[in-house]
């Protein structure tokens, strides 16, 4: 895709687990959406902020099977309740996403909230079409887009899901940000899901062949409510982004009230063993550049 210019110095997903309680419907975790705040008030360039679900979304989706859209419905009233489950889904992320500028503006941050649905489409759940003109335009103006996970319309399916992890991968591959950073609500990849009590490791850093090869092994869990595939989507999406930048693009995973977090977001360093750095086999870890 053709180069932009628009010196985007950094992407960064605030994840649904960390701006909300997941667990708990509509919940938000104010102390979190705070701190992102705090973070993207202090950086400087071009910076473009993606937020998850969380308990805004996940379980409208998932109780009425919006992933899967209603184009293969049999009845009238089976594809009335997806629809109105779609349109609930999106009543439920885009309260989240208000929340988000609210907090956002309220400190200085001139963020813009921008929703998929209205320029972004599927097909089968690949991404198709992507207006991202109008974001590119606001990035030159000096505004910070806020864009969020979303229901969207699918050729396929009629509607589906689009996590905002495969909306991060598609920028990347517009703007070519030297960064993307995941905030998520633990300190970065672990081998094996955090919560398992025989003793997770945080993994520093997770090197990635051309060909998508892992040098680690990693097993992943995820919530019976989450529609979007959980840590496993993320991890995909992270090595896609590296594998398909050339390692130009290089992806850190960290705590959103961290010290970490802003050091990642506003410097680019991940101290070693405070999160973990995805890149390319062969690049350095950014703690051990000089
Ligand atoms: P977000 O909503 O922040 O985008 P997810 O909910 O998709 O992120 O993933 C974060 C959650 O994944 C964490 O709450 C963590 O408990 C769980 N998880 C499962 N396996 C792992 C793993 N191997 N490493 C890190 N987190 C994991
Ligand atoms: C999910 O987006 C979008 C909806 C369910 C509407 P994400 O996949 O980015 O959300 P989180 O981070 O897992 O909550």
């Amino acid at each position: 895709m053709a180069e932009t210019g628009t010196g985007l110095e950094c992407i960064v997903k605030l994840g649904g687990s960390a701006v909300t309680d997941k667990n708990t419907l509509e919940t938000p975790r104010l102390d979190a959406i705070r701190a992102a705040a705090d973070i993207i008030s202090q950086v400087r360039g071009r910076y473009i902020v993606v937020h998850g679900a969380g308990s805004f979304g996940h379980f409208q989706a998932r109780e009425h099977g919006v992933v899967w859209g209603y184009r293969d419905k049999e009845t009238a009233a089976e594809v009335q309740t997806v629809k109105l489950g779609f349109c609930r889904t999106r009543q439920s992320v885009t309260k989240l996403l208000h929340l988000i500028t609210e907090e956002f503006v309220g400190r200085g941050i001139p963020a813009v909230g921008v929703s998929p649905l209205s320029s972004w489409v599927t097909d089968d759940a690949s991404v198709v079409k992507a207006d991202t003109d109008n974001i590119r335009d606001m990035l030159l103006e000096g505004f910070v887009p806020v864009m969020h996970g979303d229901a969207v319309l699918d050729r396929r399916r009629g509607c589906t899901i689009l996590s905002g992890d495969t909306i991060i991968k598609h920028l990347c591959g517009v703007f070519h940000p030297p960064r993307v950073v995941f905030l998520t609500d633990v300190a970065g990849i672990y081998d094996r899901p955090p919560e398992q009590p025989a003793g997770a490791q945080l993994i520093p850093e997770i090197q990635v062949d051309q060909d998508g090869k892992l040098h680690v092994s990693i097993a992943t869990s995820s919530q019976a409510h989450d529609v979007t595939g959980g840590i496993a989507l993320k991890l995909k999406s992270a090595v896609d982004i590296v594998t398909e930048s050339n390692g130009r693009t290089c992806v850190m995973v960290c705590g959103i009230q961290s010290g970490t977090a802003v050091r990642a977001c506003v410097e680019g360093q991940l101290p070693k063993g405070t999160g973990t750095i995805v890149q390319l086999n062969m690049c350095k870890h950014p703690d051990e550049v000089t």
